[in-house]
């Protein structure tokens, strides 16, 4: 059977960009800016930029390209025993999933909301007791959502739409899914700069702090942020890129894609700071007393921003709809990197293997729509996301860096991209990335080692570990099971 493929290289492209522009552009890269030195933060990122994350999406796209197979089947033609890391990388893209489709399921819930803003008697009660019914604390489970638990149902539909087709439905989704938020944040931003106060908002987020750069904290959120948000580190670009012929500028797709997500960070920067200049103005206070980040920002500050505009409805519906559309071409690329790796062993139809993944994706997440939903969110985020990504980076490098079959990779790319500096990538993986990526491990581990996350009792932290390890030990098994089916497929069908 000949493998599936993208209909074309700009749409590998716009579904590799929708994989990596979500929440992180959003919510996460404004308030790094600003908290860590304004524009002078942008040094840092464009180093992290360089010297990590476009190397890396060059290996996962290459990797992809080059042996044509999903991520598990790729590792093990790297070394065979490398297929439980990536089962294990896909086991994690599975958590991450099952949380992101809760956040997708928030927004879902105040699209409908934003028709009557819901949310203007105060939003942040709106959100943690209205919207959640957030409990006490982790320990008090507080029941299910069901309003919450309706919009996962939906979200999980809108994904499985997305990739019951494999590529085909896929290549479909991101022609919307790619393009839509992009426009949408331009027309937002043209709402957010013409607000009064937009620009002492602004100047907040650009301002150059250049002592900022002294503190090696910022290079450490600068390299973490560089990772989380091209998404590599967990396959998903691994699989998306097997479905490129291979004959194609790799390094070149790699360098399309960093470029426009970084700048729809930049962009949705504009948007969050303009706003937030326009709140603080509003409420009589500073811009910083406003700032927030994550969903605080995303579901509290910014709707009581939107209440206050004139025609609030509608920038909220354009809000809430940029955030649905940039975070669920991120959502159904974590379930298609996963799919892909079955459709690779096993003959199951890619509808039947898409439900299945769905209503699993689904079951796991039902946790996360309960009262102490954000608080467990929170965590496992925080553990999957911190050491999961950086040592599977650490994997990947030395994987491709140091084996035969890595090699090879390297002579792909010689051969795809030359103009690509093949050799200073090479020692990048092979050197100077695991290095930088130990010392971020060693750095966040001796964190957790000083306190506990946030304050979390002790077994909280271990659901944390548990979200992080466990998937290793089914990755292991799922490994051997596998290389088993290959044998028997070799031998039943000659
Ligand atoms: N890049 C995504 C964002 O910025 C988050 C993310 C991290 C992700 N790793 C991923 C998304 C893997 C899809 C696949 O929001």
């Amino acid at each position: 059977m000949a493998r599936e493929r993208w209909p074309s290289r700009l749409l590998f492209i716009f579904a590799a960009v929708g994989s990596a522009a979500g929440l992180g552009n959003l919510w996460r890269f404004p308030y790094l800016t600003y908290k860590y030195g304004g524009g002078a933060f942008l040094i840092p990122y464009l180093i992290a930029l360089l010297v990590l994350g476009i190397p890396l999406l060059v290996l996962e796209f290459a990797v992809g390209q080059h042996f044509q197979r999903s991520t598990v089947g790729a590792m093990r033609k790297l070394k065979t025993w490398a297929g439980a890391v990536g089962w294990w990388m896909l086991g994690i893209a599975f958590v991450v999933l099952s949380y992101y489709a809760a956040v997708m399921a928030w927004s879902l819930r105040y699209f409908f909301s934003s028709f009557s803003m819901a949310w203007s008697g105060g939003a942040e009660s709106y959100f943690y007791e209205q919207v959640l019914g957030l409990s006490s604390g982790i320990g008090v489970l507080g029941g299910i959502n069901w309003i919450l638990l309706a919009c996962l149902i939906g979200v999980w539909i809108l994904i499985y739409f997305s990739v019951f087709k494999g590529i085909k439905s896929v290549s479909q989704v991101v022609k919307v899914t790619m393009p839509l938020p992009i426009l949408l944040i331009f027309i937002l931003l043209i709402r957010a700069v013409t607000l009064e106060g937009a620009a002492g908002g602004l100047v907040v987020y650009m301002k150059p702090v250049f002592s900022a750069l002294l503190d090696p904290e910022i290079w450490v959120a600068a390299a973490s942020q560089i990772f989380f948000t091209l998404s590599v580190g967990l396959g998903i670009m691994i699989a998306y890129a097997s479905y490129v012929k291979k004959k194609q500028d790799t390094a070149g797709d790699a360098l399309w894609t960093a470029l426009m997500n970084s700048g729809i960070s930049l962009l949705a920067g504009f948007v969050v700071f303009g706003t937030l200049g326009f709140l603080a103005m509003q409420k009589g206070v500073a811009v910083p007393d406003v700032v927030a980040s994550g969903p605080g920002l995303a579901f509290v500050v910014f709707p009581e921003a939107l209440s206050m505009m004139p025609m609030a409805w509608l920038f909220s519906l354009l809000f809430f709809i940029v955030l649905l559309s940039l975070g669920i071409d991120s959502a159904f690329s974590l379930l298609e990197g996963v799919l892909a790796a079955f459709k690779d062993r096993l003959r199951t139809s890619t509808m039947k293997l898409s439900l299945i993944g769905c209503i699993l994706g689904f079951a796991g997440g039902i946790i996360f729509v309960t009262g102490a939903g954000l608080y467990f969110l929170d965590i496992v985020d925080h553990f999957v996301l911190s050491y999961g990504l950086i040592m599977f980076g650490i994997f990947e490098c030395l994987l491709v860096g140091w084996t035969k079959a890595g090699k090879e990779v390297k002579e792909h790319l010689a051969r795809e991209s030359p103009w690509f500096p093949v050799n200073l990538w090479w020692w990048l993986i092979r050197l100077v990335i695991p290095i930088i990526l130990v010392v971020m491990f060693i750095t966040f581990f001796l964190k957790e080692l000083a306190a506990p996350y946030e304050g979390y009792p002790g077994w909280a932290i271990a659901v944390g570990w548990a979200a992080v390890f466990l998937p290793l030990v089914v990755g292991f098994f799922l490994n051997k099971w596998y290389g088993k089916k290959r044998e028997v497929a070799e031998i039943t069908v000659p």
